[in-house]
């Protein structure tokens, strides 16, 4: 056989049985999201390029060298999402949703998009959970994300999670921080990559983030945002530590986490797990920002969020044997001996189903060796077996797949009550 095509580079295909496993992680992590308040909204898949421009940032990695941006049929140019916050501030924003009752907090699942090159854990389509958090600038909102962030990963039993904390300060500390920076990255200006190069004029803090060797090694070892806080953040940082020690969050602060995108004020955080490999896994990250919805034409409102990516939780939850086992997709398999029973084995599963029991028969008209099989293949709980005999007695066997305990059942209208009383 030979494909007309396969899966693009960096996209997967979720096969059935993967997905107990997503559904697993989506339903715990929505779950865990409301017992904090967050309920779930859903945004586009595509928005206007500018908005990522406009809140990610033009110098970043994610909106200069990842995003997928095409012009659609009305010449509008248009961006498939690389990431969740700048949807869903617009949304909010759009729809009314700040204009209410502060503060406001909703979470999303949803599919984002960047051209990432081949990497362990780095992929083109990939999935997030996120949150954000609206209209308060107090570093309780900050511990909320921050301990919301840290009973997903719990919940789901990667406690084992480090959480990186730093301050990527405000408006008024971060210039001073920016020519300090500049001051040292001037020494080593030739040796750094020609975008860095641009970053300097442009947005030199994103030099922080480059992935150049080069350029990771020159600012392994440059000043940091932390060194130089204004009061105010100070304070801010110092509070948020405090109240996460006091509910027992554990934390490191880390102050060369800069986060790839350009929003962040104040608090950042990353979360990090390593895998049997002996990888370091950055499995979610967020942060604190105070410009981006008046950035986007609202009136000034804070935010706070995080986000963590579904494969690489798929991935640790694999790899520390994590994983739910693979529920039945077959209660009760009904197996007819000839033509004549078929008939009434669509019926009966037909019964079970509207009943809330998952049930099939057969309809390929295999065998009974070969439904055996199948019913087997599929990890059915119980078969039973129908033929000309079971229609005369009214009465047929059902039996347990995992232990050969044999039931006697009516077919008749006390069927499913028969089939829930054993099953
Ligand atoms: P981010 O750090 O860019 O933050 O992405 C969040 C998480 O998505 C990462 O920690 C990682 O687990 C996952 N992720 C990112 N890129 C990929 C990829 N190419 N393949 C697989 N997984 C990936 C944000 O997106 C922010 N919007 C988070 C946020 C929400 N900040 C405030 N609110």
């Amino acid at each position: 056989m030979s494909l007309i095509t396969t899966a693009p580079k960096g996209t997967q295909d979720i096969l059935p049985e993967r997905s107990h496993i997503w559904r697993h992680i989506e339903s715990t992590l929505l779950d865990t999201a409301r017992l904090y308040g967050f309920e779930q909204m859903r945004t586009p898949t595509f928005e206007h390029t500018e908005l990522f421009l406009r809140s990610v940032g033009e110098t970043t990695d994610v909106v200069s060298k990842e995003m997928y941006t095409f012009t659609d049929k009305g010449n509008r140019s248009i961006t498939l999402r690389p990431e969740g916050t700048a949807g869903v501030a617009r949304a909010a924003l759009e729809r009314g949703l700040l204009a209410g009752a502060l503060p406001v907090r909703v979470s999303y699942l949803i599919n984002c998009f960047r051209y990432e090159n081949k990497q362990k854990m780095r992929y083109r389509e990939f999935n997030q959970f996120g949150v954000e958090l609206y209209g308060t600038v107090l570093p309780q909102a900050d511990v909320e994300i921050i301990s919301l962030a840290y009973e997903c990963y719990r919940v789901l039993g990667l406690g084992g999670v480090s959480i990186q904390l730093n301050s990527l300060g405000c408006a008024k500390c971060r210039p001073n921080y920016q020519r300090a920076l500049l001051e040292y990255l001037n020494n080593y200006r030739d040796e750094l990559c020609g975008t860095c190069h641009e970053r300097m004029e442009k947005n030199p803090l994103r030099i922080l983030d480059c992935k150049v060797p080069a350029c990771k090694n020159i600012t392994k070892s440059a000043p940091t945002m932390l060194e130089h806080l204004c009061k105010d953040c100070i304070a801010h940082l110092d509070e948020v530590k405090t109240m996460l020690t006091t509910l027992k969050i554990p934390f490191v602060v880390n102050p060369r986490i800069v986060r790839g995108l350009d929003y962040y004020t104040r608090t950042v955080f990353e979360c990090v797990l390593k895998d049997t490999a002996g990888d370091e896994i950055v499995v979610g990250g967020g942060g604190r920002y105070s410009g981006l919805i008046s950035e986007l034409g609202g009136a000034d409102c804070e935010g706070i969020g995080f986000a963590l990516g579904i494969e690489r939780i798929e991935h640790m939850l694999n790899d520390l044997n994590l994983c739910p086992k693979r529920p039945s997709i077959c209660k009760v398999y009904i197996a007819p001996m000839d033509k004549s029973s078929q008939m009434l084995g669509l019926e009966l599963i037909h019964r079970l189903r509207g009943c809330g029991i998952s049930a099939q028969t057969d309809i390929m008209g295999k065998s009974l060796k070969a439904q055996m099989k199948y019913a087997d293949k599929l990890s059915a709980d119980f078969t039973v077996v129908i033929g000309e005999n079971e229609i005369l007695s009214k009465t047929a066997v059902m039996r347990n797949m995992s232990d050969g305990t044999t039931y006697s059942i009516p077919l008749d209208d006390g069927f499913v009550d028969a089939v829930r009383e054993i099953i």
